[in-house]
Order: structure tokens, then C-alpha cells, then sequence
């Protein structure tokens, strides 16, 4: 693809996003200088442990923050700039352009009306159509997210719904614009690994007919893995690592998404974590000298504390990490070897344990998870 067509196929491209807030104990730097783009059709997976500035920033690119929030930044949708407009100006783009699926099925829909009902008005609201047009597009909706007989359950109400189906029909409400761009957002409370894998099977099934670029988020690598097309890994409120899914899962280039692949249950080791990351994430109101992981890495020097890492370049193109340390990753087959003296305690050779007990390098590589992600054999993890 030339320069001119792929520039014509982004997007969406944030440059150096910065969400401030300013609150009484100081200002809480939620997002810090977050860059990426994205093209038509593309699927983004977000990954990060809570409070790494996931949320904040797709609010950001939704227009949906506080106003007490300050952005700096530019997030360009489609050639127009989005950064810093008001609540107003974003409602042209909003659940139009660009959807939001918030994953609560029992708040975001109306037990009073019919599910068709709620469908077309939120059709209407964007079309100005007749009822008839506007109901055609709900069933056709629904339809799209996979519910049986459509045209049957668009008379019936929420309740009449099973947890699954509610789940799709919010996501039916979601996309009847045509949004080019979804961001589908898990709650705090994280949900199980399996809704969360087949609300993605049906986002990527969206993104077959309509073309739409999807950024799934999420607490849990094991749901991204083999099912998006370009994973971020975030922390302290900015990225870490990025890049293609099988860069990233196959050859990390930063020691906290090693721990991340690492604390992903194996499903030969029958659920047992095997290599969680120590500590807590840091505050974001007073990181840590240098690298803001460094508390908590397992590869730490006294050059880490000296100033943050820049995202750069590693040994793929489009592979970017913030290490200073990554050349030396290349090294490790498995990401387990890099947080295993944490796991078991003072362990001056890893090489040596790992033939000491063999059965910790058993561990089947990452990709396998996507097969089980989908089967209820694994629970969430990430946060630690
Ligand atoms: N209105 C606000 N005022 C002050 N701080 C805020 C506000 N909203 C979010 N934050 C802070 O911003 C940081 C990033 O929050 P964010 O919700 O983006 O995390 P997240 O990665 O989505 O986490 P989770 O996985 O738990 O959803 C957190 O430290 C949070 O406390
Ligand atoms: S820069 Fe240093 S502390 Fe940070 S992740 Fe790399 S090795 Fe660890
Ligand atoms: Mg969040």
C-alpha cells in the first residue's frame, strides 16, 4: 500500500494524549502521552491492569470526560479533530460515528419498552425515516449481532431476553448507526472471560459486514489472543508495549507484558498462576522515578530510574516497547523465565530451576489460550 492510500485508510490517530485531574491532593495524571492509530476494519485490543488509563482515554476519545478533565493532545477521527470539543459538538459523532458499549446489560436498556422499540428510536434519533424503515433496520440489527428469529424477538421486551441475548441486544443498539469506529469497554468488575470473548466474536463479526474498526478493552490477554489484530499494553497511563497480536504475544519486549502472558493460567497447569507480578500499580499522582515499572520489575538497573523509557522501536517493525532493557528479552523463550524468582522465592539461576522442575516449562505458549478463552476454562487475570 502506498504512503497516500494507507494515510487514507486510518481512522483514527491520537497523538500525545493527556488527560489531567485535577483534584485536592493533587493532579492525577490519568493518561500520559498515548499515541496510536487506527485504520478501517482494524481490531485493537487494550490491555492493562485497572487504573492504567484504559478507560479515561476512550472517554476521551468519545468526549465523554468531566469537565473538570484537562486534554491536551490531538485525536483525529476521519480528518476532523475531536480533541477539546464540547459535550455538544461530540454528539454528531457520538453513538453515530463512533459507539460505545458500555457492558451492563441491565442498565443500558429500558424495561418499559419493547427491545424493536428502543432499537428504532435509537435508529430514529440519528434518521430522520419512517417507523416502518426504522424497525426494518432494528430486526436487520439484530439480526447482525446473531439473534434467532429477529423479526419475534424485536416484540419482545428486556426481561423476555436472557443475559446473553440482552448482551447482544445492547450491542445491536449500539451499532444500528453504523458506527465506523466501536469501543467496546469492560466494567470494572470484570466479566467473565467467556461473555467477554463472545462479545468480541460478534464485534468481529460486525467489523466482516460493516467494515467498522473495533478497540476492545480488557483486563485479560487471554481474550485478545489470536482474535484482534493489534494488541496495547498500558500501564501507569500510558502505553508499554505495542503491536501486532503475535509480536506481541510471541515475543513481548517488555518485562511487564512477559508478566502479564506469564499470570494467564495455564490450562495444562490446571488454573495455577504461574509467575503473578509482585506489588501494586503505581499511583498516578506520584510515579516512580524513571520507569514507572520499575517497582515492580523483576530486571530493574539503576539506568531504569533515570528517566522513562520513550516507546521505541524494537526489533519488528510496528513492534514498539518502553524498555530500556528489551534487546535483552530476546534471549527468553518464555515469559514465565522472567518473573519466576518472584514466584518461588530467592532463585539465583532460573535455568537451573526450570530444569529442577521441569513442569513449569511445560507451559503451553500464550496462543493456545484464544482456543480456551472461549470455553470457560480460564478465569480473568491481570489484576493482580
Ligand atoms: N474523574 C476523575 N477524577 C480523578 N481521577 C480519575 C477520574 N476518573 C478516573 N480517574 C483516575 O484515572 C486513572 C485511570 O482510570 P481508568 O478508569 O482509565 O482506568 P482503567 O484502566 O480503565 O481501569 P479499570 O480496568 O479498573 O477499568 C485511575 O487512577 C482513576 O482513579
Ligand atoms: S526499563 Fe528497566 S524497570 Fe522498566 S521495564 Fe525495562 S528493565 Fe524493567
Ligand atoms: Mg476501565
Amino acid at each position: 500500500m502506498t504512503g497516500a492510500a494507507e494515510r487514507a485508510e486510518t481512522l483514527l490517530n491520537v497523538e500525545d494524549l493527556c488527560v489531567d485531574f485535577p483534584t485536592e491532593d493533587g493532579v492525577v495524571g490519568a493518561v500520559r502521552g498515548v499515541s496510536f492509530s487506527l485504520r478501517r476494519g482494524e481490531v485493537l485490543g487494550v490491555v492493562g491492569e485497572s487504573g492504567s488509563g484504559k478507560s479515561v482515554s476512550s472517554m476521551a476519545i468519545m468526549g465523554l470526560l468531566p469537565r473538570t478533565a484537562k486534554v491536551t493532545g490531538s485525536i483525529n477521527y476521519a480528518g476532523d479533530e475531536l480533541a477539546n470539543l464540547s459535550y455538544r459538538q461530540m454528539q454528531h459523532y457520538r453513538n453515530n460515528e463512533i459507539a460505545m458499549i458500555f457492558q451492563d446489560p441491565m442498565t443500558s436498556l429500558n424495561p418499559v419498552f419493547t427491545i424493536g422499540w428502543q432499537l428504532s428510536e435509537a435508529y430514529r434519533a440519528h434518521h430522520s425515516v419512517s417507523k416502518k424503515a426504522a424497525w426494518a433496520k432494528a430486526v436487520e440489527s439484530l439480526e447482525l449481532v446473531g439473534i434467532p428469529q429477529p423479526d419475534r424477538r424485536a416484540r419482545q421486551y428486556p426481561h423476555e431476553f436472557s443475559g446473553g441475548m440482552r448482551q447482544r441486544a445492547i450491542i445491536a443498539m449500539s451499532i444500528i448507526n453504523d458506527p465506523q469506529l466501536i469501543i467496546a469497554d469492560e466494567p470494572t468488575t470484570a466479566l467473565d472471560v467467556t461473555v467477554q470473548a463472545q462479545i468480541l466474536e460478534t464485534l468481529l463479526r460486525i467489523r466482516d459486514e460493516t467494515a467498522a474498526a473495533v478497540i476492545m478493552i480488557t483486563h485479560d490477554l487471554g481474550v485478545v489472543a489470536g482474535m484482534v489484530d493489534r494488541v496495547q499494553v498500558m500501564y501507569g497511563g500510558t502505553v508499554v508495549e505495542s503491536g501486532g497480536v503475535d509480536q506481541v504475544f510471541d515475543e513481548p519486549r517488555m518485562p511487564y507484558t512477559m508478566g502479564l502472558l506469564g499470570s494467564v493460567p495455564n490450562p495444562n497447569l490446571l488454573g495455577t498462576r504461574l509467575t503473578p507480578i509482585t506489588g501494586a500499580p503505581p499511583s498516578l499522582m506520584h510515579l516512580p522515578a524513571g520507569c514507572s515499572f520499575s517497582p515492580r520489575c523483576p530486571l530493574v538497573i539503576d539506568d531504569c530510574h533515570e528517566a522513562e523509557p520513550e516507546l521505541a522501536e524494537t526489533d519488528s517493525a510496528g513492534h514498539t516497547a518502553r524498555c530500556i532493557r528489551w534487546r535483552e528479552l530476546l534471549e527468553v523463550s518464555k515469559p514465565q523465565e522472567v518473573f519466576i524468582s518472584q514466584q518461588l522465592g530467592i532463585v539465583e539461576d532460573p535455568a537451573v530451576l526450570l530444569a529442577e522442575n521441569p513442569e513449569l516449562a511445560e507451559a503451553e505458549h500464550i496462543a493456545s489460550m484464544s482456543e480456551h478463552a472461549g470455553q470457560g476454562t480460564t478465569e480473568g487475570t491481570g489484576r493482580q
